[in-house]
């Protein structure tokens, strides 16, 4: 078998689930397919409609995929967090985030894998050059860019692309942004981890990947995410803003 990526370590790919029962076999074997040195582990939230069960089965035929059993529903932070963990204990030395949804492509990968090499965390991009986003209503388009722009303003952030799931740490990355201080529950975890990465100094590079909206089941996304994504970015916003005059005051 060849291991191009051998170089980067141990790769752990992290999809978490929740009821994702039609989609989490074809993206595991499609995963398996374009990093097969990569092992993947299903962080599931004891979804109703059995993805955990299947999962288990993957793994019982293949030793490259584990399945972590989370006692209910916690948000996609939360998941990948406890996933993070998982791998961090395992001396993983690169941990991927994917959804497990087919809007993240498994054969995009070793696009990030390739830049990791000159990062210490690559970020799947939809708004660089090259990046796109394919079958996505306009609202949630308008929702995704506007999210983006508030991120830049509020924090300063030079990403074009912070709220994007498509991710590859590596451990050091993790390791050094302090998991154990990350409260975000849901999606604004995306933009907590990116800042935390920027703020601490780490290299962080962005991709272009074409995100193609889901074809099967639903969107786990909700008027409570998107608050609590605003109301903690502008949060966070507020105190950076502060600390930065407080900064140019004590220079004057
Ligand atoms: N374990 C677990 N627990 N998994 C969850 C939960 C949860 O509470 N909520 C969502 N997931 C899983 C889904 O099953 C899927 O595999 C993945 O997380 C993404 O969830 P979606 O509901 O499909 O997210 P989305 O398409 O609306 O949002 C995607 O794009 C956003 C940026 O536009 C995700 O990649 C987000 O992380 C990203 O911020
Ligand atoms: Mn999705």
């Amino acid at each position: 078998m060849s291991t191009p990526f051998a170089d980067l370590g141990k790769i752990l790919v992290i999809i978490p689930t929740y009821n994702e029962a039609e989609n989490i076999e074809p993206i595991v074997r499609r995963l398996r397919d374009a990093v097969p040195e990569a092992d993947i582990l299903v962080a599931d939230d004891n979804s109703p409609d059995g993805t955990g069960d299947l999962a288990d089965k993957l793994a019982a035929n293949d030793d490259h995929v584990h399945v972590l059993h989370r006692k209910g529903k916690e948000g996609l932070g939360a998941a990948y967090i406890a996933g993070f963990r998982w791998g961090i204990e395992r001396e993983y030395d690169v941990l991927v985030e994917h959804d497990a949804d087919g809007s993240h492509q498994p054969e995009q990968l070793p696009r990030l894998l390739t830049a990791l090499r000159d990062a210490d965390l690559v970020l799947g991009s939809r708004y660089v050059k090259g990046g796109a986003v394919q079958n996505w209503p306009k609202s949630r388009e308008i929702l995704s860019r506007g999210g983006n722009i508030y991120t830049r303003l509020a924090l300063g952030v030079p990403l074009k692309d912070a709220t994007g799931g498509y991710r590859a740490f590596r451990r050091a990355t993790l390791e050094g942004i302090g998991l154990d201080a990350v409260a975000s529950a849901g999606y604004c975890f995306q933009v907590d981890l990116a800042w935390r990465a920027v703020k601490a100094g780490f290299r962080v590079v962005e991709v272009p990947i074409t995100f193609v909206e889901r074809e099967r089941g639903q969107s786990k996304m909700s008027r409570a995410i998107v608050i609590e994504a605003m109301a903690r970015v502008g949060k966070w916003g507020l105190g950076h803003r502060a600390r930065q005059l407080r900064g140019l005051v004590r220079k004057g």
